[in-house]
């Protein structure tokens, strides 16, 4: 797909990958719509990045704000060719009680805290949060984007629209210990984007994953932790970027994941892929 004139829609674009993901393709000439929670960081970024961005609040697990901000894209621009699925986060989560034990300053293990484990059954919650936003929200902005992509008169290769969803290592290699409904819900996002690209295709609907490694985003931010578990959480992020072939100890950057998405959006032969941009984590 030729991304010049063209509308992509980025979830969660009001910061890190999504908001990468926004700059590029306003660089190759599309009309961005951005969704997120974040109200006031969301008007921020749009103000900013200029008058070929839409920024509309909503939550990605409610139909009617979604389906509101799409429609409002289209009325102004008459078409949605491209999304980017990027809102996700993850919440704190195992069928037991997990803390983290430190054997040295540059090792640590996960253990079950046997005495909170003795004293009741976990709560479902936080399971159901990430499986609702990550896994279910991927599924309600595809099915969006996917009514408005068949709207649009087919290219020479015969393509409507191309989706992008962003999984993570940890759905298939990478074990937090303590994040089972992140996890669960990025493995999910994998399933649910090869369903689209082979159920979708003969309406020319592409449809690719990204499964990104350590990225530099508030989300792996140290400081959003509580002081005490500081320590850990920098334990716990310098473990990954051991087992990475390069670039040894650096985090990716946003952007290195935001040309992924694009390349994806672009290339009509890719569907059905799962691409992982992690310093070789997985290999
Ligand atoms: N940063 C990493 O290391 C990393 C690694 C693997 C996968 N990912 C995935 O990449 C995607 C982007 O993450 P990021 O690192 O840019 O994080 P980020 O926190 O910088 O951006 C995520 C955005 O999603 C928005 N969001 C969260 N829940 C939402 C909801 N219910 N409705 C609407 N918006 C919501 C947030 O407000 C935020 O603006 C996520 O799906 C994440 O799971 C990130």
């Amino acid at each position: 797909m030729d991304l010049k004139g063209k509308v992509v829609w980025i979830t969660g674009g009001a910061s890190g990958i999504g908001l990468a993901t926004a700059r590029a393709v306003l660089g190759k000439g599309s009309k961005v719509l951005i969704t997120d929670k974040n109200v006031v960081l969301g008007e921020k970024v749009a103000a900013e990045l200029g008058p070929d961005v839409l920024f509309k609040p909503a939550d990605q697990t409610k139909p009617d704000e979604m389906i509101a901000a799409v429609e409002a894209a289209y009325e102004k621009w008459g078409r949605i060719d491209g999304l980017v699925n990027s809102a996700g986060l993850g919440s704190a989560v195992n069928a037991l009680p997990i803390t983290l034990e430190l054997t040295s300053p540059t090792q640590f293990r996960y253990v079950v805290d046997m005495e909170e484990a003795k004293k009741g059954i976990v709560p479902l919650e936080p399971f159901m949060v990430d499986i609702n936003i990550d896994l279910v929200g991927s599924f309600n902005a595809a099915r969006i984007a996917a009514y408005y992509m068949v709207k649009n008169e087919p290219d020479e290769h015969g393509e409507r629209g191309s989706m992008v969803m962003l999984s993570s290592m940890a759905a298939d290699k990478y074990a937090l210990g303590n994040a089972a409904g992140y996890a669960a819900a990025k493995a999910g996002v994998l399933g649910l984007s090869r369903e689209i690209a082979y159920g979708c295709g003969s309406a020319g609907i592409r449809c690719n994953a990204i499964l990104p490694g350590s990225i530099d985003t508030p989300l792996i931010s140290i400081d959003q932790y509580p002081e005490e578990f500081r320590p850990v959480a920098e334990v716990i992020f310098a473990d990954a970027l051991y087992k990475q072939c390069f670039p040894g100890t650096k985090n990716g950057k946003p952007e290195n994941i935001a040309s992924m998405a694009v390349e994806l959006l672009q290339n009509w032969f890719a569907t059905g892929g799962e691409y992982r941009v992690d310093g070789g984590y997985r290999s």
